[in-house]
């Protein structure tokens, strides 16, 4: 049907201005499955066959023609990027007007990699330095690309440059800021600078389909920082059906993302599915509730399943950049894991980054993790730290000492226990040596954990 219909639009499109209606692939039905969001997505409303904004081909910069295509075509149109196209975009493209549109990606979206332009063009965003070549926003918007779109953020370049400037701003592949209703589907994405998605501000959005990969062609600049997608103040949002070929999180729950699907899922050579890190900057206050993680295959991976809080900082500090900051983890789900030489199947912790244990105990995260249930864990681990396959520490729940208040939304209380209702159930993982699997357990309540606890 798609290449039926292909074949009748690039016909159409080569004889014909685009004034002529002629088909196209129109988007195809995308279902959350097998979960569902808790609040069911808006319904999209329907698009006019004819109203389509081709993007012209010839543009030496695609932003603007991008933008003018989106203006002509809001409001019920669809923009089409043409198949065996390469369009580059060379200046920052601001998509944040978008009303009930669709973008169809038929063709390749480059971005230019004149590392010293984007320094000050690129949208730059105070959270974690996060900046974007694109960003999409609005209300009822499909961007799709049938497997056939691909979008190629020309990484090797940044991962050079980043060796020469640590701190040197690398573009994210694909953002959205202020999004409410759409969905992203059947794109390629390769080589980002920096994560290859951001899903900032955004709700009710489906993400599927998806393919991304990093193809490193200097082995002295590897990748860095090319996480699969990022959530940031974003709720009701499903990433599900795809791929991810890369060297950092597959798919990571930034501060205030709240109902979260993530699901059917082939990561390899990643850092995990992860919470976190939480907890970093004293006198923010981040949540992440109501998560659902499920049917993931997690190959070739620092972790599977990742939950990483700061502790506290010393009475009195201010200004932390490193830990102290308050908020929770609430009701996360790790159901179905399928771990192929992961070097921990489970990571918890609410001591990232501490000194030591004994730091960290005194020091309590101030930021609650609870109603954490990890189920159905299976496969086998890396010989990295066999026979141990898992890990889970929080911070010493017993108080005494200086600063141990949890912060809740009340303010604060005398309430020291950080660490709530921490479960597993059928973990059935085991180290490569089919020793028994030993676990890591530190200031865990042991009884609900189904795992071969020992002392750390
Ligand atoms: C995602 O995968 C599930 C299970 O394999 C399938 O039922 C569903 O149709 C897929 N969704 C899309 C949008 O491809
Ligand atoms: C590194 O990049 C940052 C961000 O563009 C810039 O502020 C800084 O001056 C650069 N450092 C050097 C040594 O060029
Ligand atoms: C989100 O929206 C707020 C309020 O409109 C704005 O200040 C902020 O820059 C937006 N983007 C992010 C990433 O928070
Ligand atoms: C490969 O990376 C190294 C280290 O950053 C750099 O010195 C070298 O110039 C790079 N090679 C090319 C062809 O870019
Ligand atoms: C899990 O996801 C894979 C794709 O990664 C899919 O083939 C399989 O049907 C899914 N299993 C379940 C139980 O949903
Ligand atoms: C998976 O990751 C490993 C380790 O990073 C890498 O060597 C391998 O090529 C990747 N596999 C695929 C199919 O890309
Ligand atoms: C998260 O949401 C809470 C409650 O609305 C708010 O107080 C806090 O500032 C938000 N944090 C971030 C990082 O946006
Ligand atoms: C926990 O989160 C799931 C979504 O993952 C939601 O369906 C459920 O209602 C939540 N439970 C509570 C007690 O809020
Ligand atoms: C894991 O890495 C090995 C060795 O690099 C590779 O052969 C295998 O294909 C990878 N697994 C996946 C699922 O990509
Ligand atoms: C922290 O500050 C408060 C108020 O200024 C002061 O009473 C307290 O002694 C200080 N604590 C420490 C450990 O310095």
């Amino acid at each position: 049907m798609q290449r039926h219909l292909l074949t009748i639009f690039l016909a159409a499109t080569a004889a014909s201005a685009v004034t002529t209606p002629f088909s196209f692939p129109s988007l195809p039905d995308l279902v959350a499955s097998p979960k569902t969001p808790s609040t069911p997505f808006p319904l999209s409303a329907a698009r006019h066959p004819s109203k389509i904004c081709v993007v012209d081909p010839e543009a030496t910069d695609a932003g603007p023609a991008l933008i003018s295509a989106a203006r002509e075509c809001n409001n019920g149109g669809t923009v089409v990027l043409l198949p065996d196209t390469t369009y580059t975009i060379a200046s920052p493209t601001d998509l944040t007007f978008l009303q009930s549109v669709d973008v169809l990606i038929l063709g390749t979206v480059v971005f230019s990699d004149d590392v010293e332009y984007w320094q000050t063009r690129a949208f730059g965003y105070p959270y974690q330095d996060a900046h974007l070549f694109w960003k999409f926003g609005g209300r009822d918007v499909n961007i799709y690309g049938l497997g056939i779109g691909t979008l190629d953020g020309l990484g090797q370049t940044w991962w050079t440059a980043k060796r020469s400037n640590e701190t040197l701003y690398r573009p994210i592949l694909f953002g959205t800021d202020g999004l409410f209703g759409g969905s992203v589907s059947g794109l390629n994405m390769k080589n980002s600078p920096f994560w290859f998605n951001v899903i900032m501000n955004s709700s009710d959005i489906l993400i599927t389909d998806i393919n991304i990969w990093i193809e490193v062609t200097n082995s002295s600049s590897p990748p860095a920082n090319t996480d699969g997608w990022d959530t940031y103040r974003s709720t009701n949002i499903v990433i599900q059906n795809s791929t991810i070929d890369n060297y950092d999180d597959c798919v990571s729950f930034k501060p205030n993302s709240t109902n979260i699907i993530v699901q059917n899922l082939q990561c390899n050579g990643s850092h995990g599915i992860s919470v976190g890190s939480l907890g970093q900057y004293q006198g923010e206050y981040d949540i992440v509730e109501d998560v659902y993680v499920y049917n993931i295959s997690m190959s070739n991976a620092s972790d599977g399943a990742r939950i990483k809080i700061w502790p506290g900082v010393p009475p009195n500090t201010t200004g932390s950049n490193s830990g102290g900051g308050a908020g929770y983890v609430r009701n996360v789900t790790y159901d179905l894991f399928y771990n192929t030489n992961t070097d921990w199947a489970i990571e918890l912790t609410q001591c990232y980054f501490a000194s030591s244990q004994e730091a960290c105990n005194e020091y309590p995260a101030v930021l609650l993790v609870e109603d954490i249930l990890f189920k159905n864990f299976y496969g086998i681990t890396s010989a990295r730290h066999d026979p141990r396959v898992g890990t889970l520490v929080c911070s010493d729940p017993s108080g005494g000492g200086n600063g141990r208040y949890l912060i809740t939304e009340k303010g604060a209380n005398s309430d020291t226990q950080v660490c709530k209702n921490i479960r597993a159930e059928n973990i059935a993982v085991a180290p490569p040596s089919a020793v028994t699997a030993e676990w890591i357990c530190t200031n865990m309540d042991e009884g609900l954990l189904d795992v071969n606890c020992i002392a750390a």
